[in-house]
């Protein structure tokens, strides 16, 4: 029997921008500022992909982060960070590196490879604002570190944070409590995947393989290849169905309904705290 009584629909279909951040590495803002309110804990989504190493790399020379997380999930390629604490890791294939911005840090994210495929999505977290001054932190977790687990439908679901089928993921957050899973169905078309959500959380479906429909009762909305699905908070989950060897991401989360100022890389409650953010990054207090 279904988890999942009332399924969600979709309220709007998102195409991300074509743009380019860092030192002009090419990428897809998927969630872009216009959706920070209706998407709150989430800030930002960006989905990167190229075999051509003139989109990606240039990387992501030195810069700062204050008040949120980051999260970044490769799919194919390699990124080694440094930051100002004096930490450096490799993220490569499958893997994610989950970090704490808090009261800020400086730091790089190059690629390391010359050539071939780089792929991989990053998502902006927002921290409440009674943590957004905390000590940074990170973690990278390395690809077989992350749970999976295929549902008797056929679907692997890698677990990435939040839990889904029995499976606790690799991450788990108070206050945002976020879920972020990456569905890979089967090589036959049709196959159906559920997922419980608490209405309260925002929640979106990202397909970067294939298509799908979002299922409801009386109801179906196709998700076309590199769109974004901004789900209806009713109902207490979602059921997709998925054409031949699509991949999705799902993420949702509680939202903080706190106010958001951002200025760049900074991500605050108050104007004033941007300036001060700013004051301090200028005047060394990030590493
Ligand atoms: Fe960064």
């Amino acid at each position: 029997m279904s988890s999942v009584r009332e399924a969600r629909g979709v309220e709007r279909l998102v195409q991300g921008q074509d743009t380019q951040d860092g030192a002009g590495v090419r990428l897809t803002r998927v969630l872009s500022h216009d959706l920070q309110e209706r998407l709150d804990p989430f800030l930002m989504l960006d989905a990167f992909g190229s075999d051509n190493p003139g989109d990606y790399i240039a990387g992501f020379p030195n810069h700062p982060h204050r008040g949120f997380e980051t999260v970044t999930y490769m799919i194919a390629g390699r990124m080694r960070h440094k930051d100002s604490g004096g930490h450096e890791g490799l993220l490569q294939n499958g893997g994610v590196q989950w970090m704490t911005a808090g009261r800020g840090l400086t730091h790089s994210e190059m690629p390391e490879q010359e050539e071939g495929v780089m792929e991989g999505f990053q998502l902006w977290l927002n921290l409440p604002a009674k943590n957004k001054l905390c000590d940074p932190w990170y973690r990278d977790i390395q690809s077989h570190d992350i749970p999976e687990v295929t549902t008797p439908h056929g679907v692997l679901v890698r677990v990435i944070a939040g839990q889904s089928h029995g499976t606790e993921g690799a991450m788990q957050r108070e206050h945002t409590e976020p879920l972020y899973l990456d569905l890979h169905f089967p090589s036959h078309e049709g196959v159906v995947f559920e997922q419980p959500l608490p209405a309260s959380h925002n929640a979106f479906v990202y397909v970067y393989r294939g298509g799908l429909e979002v299922v409801q009762e009386d109801h179906t909305c196709a998700v076309p290849l590199k769109r974004m699905a901004v789900l209806s908070n009713d109902g207490n989950g979602v059921v997709l169905r998925g054409q031949a060897n699509t991949r999705a991401i799902v993420i949702a989360g509680q939202p903080l309904h706190e106010p958001i100022a951002q200025y760049g890389p900074f991500v605050m409650n108050t104007r004033e705290e941007l300036v001060q953010a700013v004051d301090d990054f200028r005047a060394g207090l990030m590493g």
